[in-house]
């Protein structure tokens, strides 16, 4: 049975097929054709059968988003399929699964090479989402230096002093600063590469959203976590499908004049640090 005989579909590229990221494609899929990307092949098994079972147009390649070329390669593929309309970037790793050097590595740079390699093949009109997190804001960084990182190539972005000295301390900083560099890597590429193929790029900073990544974050600190979601105006946590809804605005039709921004998906975390009514570590 051929579920979908129409060809030229724009493509959509996901690089780390896990939780949040297959709930936003699925939520934006339909007579589209996806390219989903892990490192994890079993992952991309289950997966890429799930879709393929439901209808979906989909294919898989194993991509290691610490390595340049596989995710130079990864583009590469996306754009054979056809035109990429949209590129969704998901793969990380939190404070609890991994040392500052590979947070570092993986969520600030190997984000960085894929918006520099996508920004070489996305299709006019198209839109690019990375998904950073609410710890991207409780950790300012000087504006100096925000302005100096910003200005960094992506391969030099580890040999910064700021990097270096206060990211590699902790994986908690690592993470916190490898996020708020999503915003800043979202914010170059709409201005400059992704501008120039007429294509846009946005951030969502999610909060607390249970996902086999955030169980990890609750089995090393959950009262932690308990307070902080406690403290919070939604005073629960949240669901890959929210995410994935705002994303699809974020990457639709209706968004076409947003580029270059992030919207915060927490259920109110950050506005209860910034106003004082929770303090970090309570
Ligand atoms: N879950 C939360 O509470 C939360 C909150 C804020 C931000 N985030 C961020 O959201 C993103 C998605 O997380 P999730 O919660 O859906 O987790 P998840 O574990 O379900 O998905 C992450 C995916 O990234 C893949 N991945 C890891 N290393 C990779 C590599 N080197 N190359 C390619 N793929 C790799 C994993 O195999 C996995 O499929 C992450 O960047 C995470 O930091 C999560």
């Amino acid at each position: 049975m051929i579920f979908d005989r129409n060809e030229k579909k724009a493509v959509i590229a996901l690089m780390g097929a896990g939780s949040m990221g297959t709930a936003i494609v699925r939520r934006i899929a339909s007579g589209k054709k996806i390219l989903l990307g892990d490192i994890s092949e079993k992952a991309l098994e289950r997966v890429g059968e799930d879709f393929s079972r439901c209808g979906y147009d989909v294919e898989t390649m194993q991509v290691n988003a610490l390595q340049k070329e596989s995710i130079e390669a990864f583009a590469q593929k996306a754009s054979d399929l056809g035109p990429v309309m949209y590129f969704i970037d998901t793969a990380g790793a939190s404070p609890n699964q991994a040392s500052p050097e590979h947070i570092v590595n993986l969520d600030m740079v190997g984000t960085g090479y894929a918006v520099d390699a996508f920004g070489k093949v996305m299709a006019q009109g198209g839109a690019g989402l990375i998904i950073s997190s609410q710890a991207a804001y409780m950790y300012p960084i000087p504006n100096d230096i925000e302005l100096q990182l910003v200005n960094t190539p992506t391969k030099e972005l580890t040999q910064v002093p700021f990097i270096q000295e206060v990211a590699m301390q902790n994986s908690g900083l690592a993470y916190m600063i490898a996020k708020r560099m999503n915003h800043l890597q979202a914010q170059r590429a709409a201005a400059t590469t992704w501008r120039d193929r007429r294509a846009r790029i946005n951030t969502i900073s999610p909060g607390v959203i249970v996902t086999p990544l955030a169980y990890d974050e609750f089995r090393a600190n959950g009262e932690g976590y308990q307070a902080m979601i406690d403290a919070s105006a939604a005073r629960r946590t949240g669901t890959s499908d929210e995410i994935a809804e705002a994303a699809a605005f974020l990457l639709g039709e209706h968004a076409t004049f947003i580029t270059g921004t992030d919207l915060l998906v927490d259920g109110g975390v950050i506005a209860s640090i910034r106003t004082g009514e929770y303090k970090l570590g309570q």
